[in-house]
Parts: structure tokens; C-alpha cells; sequence
């Protein structure tokens, strides 16, 4: 059965296939390494697992639920990014602003951004 099923699960970018009808289930309280050479899909499947990227193809169920269509906010799932750079001095508005700010992007643009981060991750910006 699988506390979190990988049911088939397909991912594409572009004509790139990354994950090939990948099939893993994993009970409550069981500890997965996911071991491969670099770009084989470790960190897509992870961003599939916690809403962040859309499936190609199959289903992710979580306690017998598929997440098909359910937001990060709602999986009740924890995350660390493999590489990240947070600013502790910035708060978390400012964080996520930040790169597209050293790009020129315009504030109103950015503000926009920051509340489509906030409202998808349900998290305070100030
Ligand atoms: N947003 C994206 N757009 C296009 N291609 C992507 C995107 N994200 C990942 N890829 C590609 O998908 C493949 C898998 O990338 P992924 O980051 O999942 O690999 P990984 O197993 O986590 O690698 P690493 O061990 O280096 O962290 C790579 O070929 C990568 O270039
Ligand atoms: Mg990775």
C-alpha cells in the first residue's frame, strides 16, 4: 500500500524525460535514501513529492489521498532545499525579492512574486 505512494509517475522537460514511470512506496515512519549521479531526478521527484512541481504523468498519494491538484500549503509536507542562500538579515519578503530585485525587475513586478511565493508556501512575508 505505501504511506506515500509513487504511482507511475512520469516527468518531462520539454523533450527532456527525467522520470520514467517511477513506482516507490514507502511506509509511515520508513527512512528512503535516494541515491543517483547527478541529474538523474532526485531533486524533481522531491519538488513532485511537496506540490512544487507538476507531475507528466502518474500519481503521488500521501496516506492514501493522491495529490493531484492539492497545493504545497495543503500536503503537510516539510522541505530543505538541497543549495540555498537565505539573507538572515533580510526577512523572508526580502529573501524571496531579492535575486529578482539584482535583476532589475521592477518593485511592483517583485511584489507580485512575493505574494504568489507567500500564498503558494502559506508563509509571512513581514
Ligand atoms: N525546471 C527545469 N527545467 C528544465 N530541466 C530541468 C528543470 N529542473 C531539472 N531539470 C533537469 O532535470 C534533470 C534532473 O534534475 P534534478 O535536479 O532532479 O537532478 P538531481 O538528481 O537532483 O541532481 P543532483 O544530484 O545534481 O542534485 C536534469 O537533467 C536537469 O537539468
Ligand atoms: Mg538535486
Amino acid at each position: 500500500m505505501g504511506f506515500l505512494k509513487i504511482d507511475h509517475v512520469t516527468k518531462s522537460f520539454g523533450a527532456l524525460t527525467v522520470l520514467h514511470e517511477t513506482n516507490i512506496a514507502v511506509e509511515e515512519g520508513e527512512f528512503l535514501v535516494l541515491v543517483g549521479p547527478s541529474g538523474c531526478g532526485k531533486s524533481t521527484l522531491l519538488n513532485m513529492i511537496a506540490g512544487l512541481e507538476p507531475t507528466s504523468g502518474g500519481d503521488i498519494s500521501i496516506n492514501g489521498r493522491s495529490m493531484n491538484g492539492v497545493r504545497p500549503a495543503d500536503r503537510n509536507i516539510a522541505m530543505v532545499f538541497q543549495s540555498y542562500a537565505l539573507y538572515p538579515n533580510m526577512n523572508v519578503g526580502e529573501n524571496i525579492s531579492f535575486g529578482l530585485e539584482m535583476h532589475g525587475v521592477p518593485k511592483p513586478e517583485r511584489d507580485k512574486a512575493i505574494d504568489r511565493v507567500a500564498d503558494l508556501c502559506r508563509s509571512r512575508t513581514s
